[in-house]
């Protein structure tokens, strides 16, 4: 499985990569309000370091508009503006229409057909169903975004369950008294992910689990066959830490003999 930083932070971004595991960011315009508030900076040119320093990597970069012509031109003028620095992904959402305020449907569809007809690479965002991802798949999408942590809020708000944002949520679902509680059919953030894994079998289209909370849900999306994981640094750096790997190490520190460090050149 791939590993992508999902975070506009160039310094998160450059520490990452210097891990050498890095293999893809995934940004949106909430992540970029994030990272511009935190510099007083020049958004294009930073958004060019980033691509730079991703080199080959891919780094979707989201669209703003809400309707078809919107999302098309700004899809044209990330890659025009962007596309020579590194590996650009328009990040389209599957539809776009704002509280039912939309006169037309299925945009995105339409967006991501025409923009994959002049060769642009997309990543279609906010997938919340199989079937929205099967029918991104169909208009060409290289990557489809099941958003894990806003499922299991979603199923959450519903039922009025208090919850912080990096609680855990079960995989097999949340019983509320005999019942399992659904969105549709759909149990946890993970179920959706598994639901996309399935549902685009055999299809080139790559699931990318997005929206990870905490370390028990990246294991999990691990295991659910997505392609692509994108996590924030604050739980990439969770991944590494174990009590007992401490506990060992202050052991093993501990009982090394000089002669042993002599050989280590100590
Ligand atoms: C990445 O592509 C998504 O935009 C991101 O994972 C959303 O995460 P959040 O639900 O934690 O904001």
């Amino acid at each position: 499985m791939k590993l992508f930083l999902d975070s506009a932070k160039l310094e998160e971004i450059k520490e990452v990569k210097s891990y050498g595991i890095l293999d893809g960011v995934t940004t949106n315009p909430s992540l970029i309000k994030k990272a511009s508030s935190a510099n007083n900076l020049n958004l294009e040119k930073y958004i060019i370091k980033i691509l730079q320093t991703c080199g080959k990597l891919p780094v979707s970069l989201e669209v703003i508009g809400t309707n078809y012509e919107d999302m098309v031109t700004e899809g044209k003028i990330l890659k025009k503006k962007f596309g020579k620095y590194g590996n650009v992904y328009v990040k389209i959402p599957v539809d776009p229409c704002i509280e039912n305020k939309c006169t037309k449907d299925a945009d995105g569809i339409k967006a991501i057909k025409a923009l994959r007809k002049v060769g642009i690479k997309i990543n279609c965002t906010l997938i919340f169903t199989p079937e929205q991802a099967l029918l991104a798949a169909k208009a060409g999408a290289n990557f489809v975004s099941p958003f894990m942590g806003r499922e299991d809020d979603y199923i959450r708000e519903v039922n009025r369950i208090k919850f912080d944002k990096s609680d855990y949520f079960p995989k097999e679902g949340y019983k509320k008294g005999n019942k399992i509680l659904s969105d549709n059919g759909i149990v946890s953030g993970v179920d959706l992910v598994k639901e996309c894994v399935k549902v685009l079998k055999g299809s080139k289209t790559k699931v990318l689990a997005a929206s990870i909370r905490n370390v028990q849900q990246f294991r999990e999306a691990v295991d659910s066959g997505a392609h692509i994981a994108t996590v924030p640094l604050s739980v990439i750096k969770k991944l590494l830490i174990h009590k007992k790997t401490k506990e060992g190490m202050k052991k093993f520190t501990k009982d090394v003999i000089p002669e042993y460090a002599k050989i280590l050149g100590k």
